[in-house]
């Protein structure tokens, strides 16, 4: 017995600390969030939580009102319900509430990369030189010059591409952003290489088209990626595209293109300069590509497809394109140049914007997450102030409690063009909850530290493609009264949702 016993003492103590880090002794203390624990140990509402965000949110939210704390897999997750008190989340500094460990965990466990000092920093500098401002005008024009390479490219040849094509709505606009904000961002094939200009740019319509086709099956995967929840085939289907990726981009590879950003080209040289090994910087490519082009596409087959289901809303913006390319001197007309859109023209589409606005709120559903550093108190709206313990993570989800409060956007399952337009047409920003002035109404680009830094590119992106596929392309719905889709409750919390299905629609060249 004398030798048993410290055996079982030793079992207990073991036992009790595997409860503990299961978190099946935590218990709500005083002064903090409701607690919702669910009934599997460590796992909490895991599940729930995978399989429809949204849903349980709203379910929690009904019960327990503008905060409280759930356990999913592992972490206590704190979700601030009310908008009007986003502002000490967004702001709160680093030592307390911190992005960077949250999104370093990830990249690494989704994209094999792992993150070193000063990333945040170099994407950072390279982010506000070349994707915003005057960064601008170069992005636009080369964005604009790969557009019409992949949508244009048979204008007025005579060859009777006028014959209607079909397509499915949402492979079309995701592959044709996906492949013109590539070839934009990481540069051209050199008619050098290539013997001629055309065949140049056939080359890049090949190869952007070989990459979407991969980066569409990593796609598929995402989410289940980011839940850590692969089956094993899945797996080796994930770790062969993730070193697809690392080759086909590689820093080698890109450096042979013309026409490369500053985007790239700058975060290449300073992290060379701060030492980063080639395989890292190889690594490194791939989530720039997916952040930069997991999104847009998706949300250009939104835009276009509440366009073609609101005939008003289409009248509209289809004026604002055409007065604003007579304003230019411009016309557009069979064997004439190709329209120049510039960035100062993309700033003056008032309607535009509002449309593209009212489609992000819509469709556009980011999780902000942060990690705490710190114990610390978090003073709601209302006054009233909650203890969140260190290790926990503080979460908001802006889509549920902003983007489709009726109390801020009346009838928000309806897409209004004008949503974001005063009555003398300028850009509406007024938004009401509870009767108090929002500073957030709508969050597509998250906010604070991890604000999306490719916000005006993505916008001028937006609108680029709509001009002009309003411009040059006649298309329709194949059945138009077919109904616009439900968003797949899998990817909630991962920016730009995508259709539970494909819609078909036919297109042809109107020159
Ligand atoms: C409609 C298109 C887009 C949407 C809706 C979108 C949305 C977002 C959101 C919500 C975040 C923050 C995520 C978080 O807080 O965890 C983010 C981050 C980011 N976005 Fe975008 N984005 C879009 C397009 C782009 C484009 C075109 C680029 C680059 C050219 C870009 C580059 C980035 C980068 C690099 C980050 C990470 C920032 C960081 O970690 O500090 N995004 N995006």
């Amino acid at each position: 017995m004398a030798v048993l016993l410290p055996l079982l003492v030793g079992l207990l103590v073991s036992l009790l600390g595997g409860l503990y880090l299961l978190g099946m002794f935590r218990k709500r203390k005083p002064n903090e969030p409701p607690l919702e624990k669910g009934f599997i140990p460590w796992l909490g509402y895991g599940l729930n939580f995978r399989n429809n965000s949204v849903e349980l949110l709203k379910r929690m939210q009904k019960k327990h009102g503008d905060i409280f704390t759930i356990q999913l897999a592992g972490y206590f997750f704190t979700f601030i319900m009310d908008p009007l008190s986003y502002g000490p989340v967004v702001k709160e500094a680093r030592s307390k509430l911190d992005f960077v460990k949250f999104a370093q965990e990830l990249v690494t466990r989704v994209f094999g990369y792992h993150a070193v000092e000063n990333d945040l920093k170099i994407l950072g500098k390279a982010s506000t030189k070349h994707l915003m401002g005057d960064g601008l005008i170069l992005m636009t024009q080369a964005m604009m010059e790969n557009l019409q390479n992949l949508m244009l490219h048979n204008v007025g040849s005579g060859s009777g591409e006028r014959k209607w094509q079909e397509d499915g709505l949402f492979n079309y606009s995701y592959n044709i952003v996906f492949r013109a904000g590539y070839l934009a961002l990481f540069g051209n094939e050199p008619a050098k290489k290539r013997g001629s200009t055309d065949l140049a740019k056939k080359h890049d319509r090949d190869h952007s088209e070989e990459l979407f086709q991969e980066f569409r099956k990593y796609d598929r995967l995402f989410p289940r990626l980011v839940y850590a929840v692969l089956l094993p085939k899945d797996k080796i289907e994930a770790k062969r595209l993730k070193r697809r990726f690392w080759n086909m981009l590689s820093m080698k590879k890109t450096m042979e293109k013309e026409n490369i950003s500053g985007w790239i080209s700058d975060q290449y040289q300073y992290r060379l300069e701060y030492g980063l090994p080639e395989y890292l910087q190889d690594r490194f490519t791939f989530p720039l590509l997916w952040a930069s082009q997991g999104n847009t596409g998706p949300s250009c087959f939104w835009l276009l497809l509440y366009l073609m289901k609101h005939p008003e809303a289409m009248k509209a913006v289809v004026g604002e394109v055409q007065k604003l390319i007579k304003e230019t001197g411009q016309e557009v007309k069979p064997g004439g140049p190709l329209l120049n859109l510039t960035r100062d023209m993309l700033l003056k589409t008032p309607i535009l914007d509002s449309a593209v606005e009212e489609t992000l709120r819509l469709t556009t559903a980011p999780i902000l997450i942060r990690a705490v550093r710190e114990n610390m108190n978090l003073k709601m709206s209302s006054g009233k102030e909650f203890a969140i313990r260190k290790g926990d993570r503080v979460a908001i989800f802006p889509y549920v409690t902003l983007q489709m409060d009726p109390d801020v956007h009346p009838e928000p399952e309806q897409f209004k063009y004008d949503r974001f337009l005063n009555e003398d047409g300028t850009k509406k920003s007024d938004f009401y909850r509870n009767g108090k002035r929002l500073k957030y109404f709508t969050m597509p680009w998250g906010a604070g530290t991890s604000m999306c830094p490719g916000r005006f590119f993505a916008m001028n992106e937006l609108k680029q493609f709509v001009f002009l596929i309003l411009t040059y392309f006649e298309f329709e719905l194949i059945n138009p009264n077919e109904e616009i889709p439900a968003i797949d409750p899998n990817r909630w919390g991962f920016g730009s949702m995508q259709p539970t299905h494909d819609l078909q629609f036919r297109y042809r060249l109107r020159y």
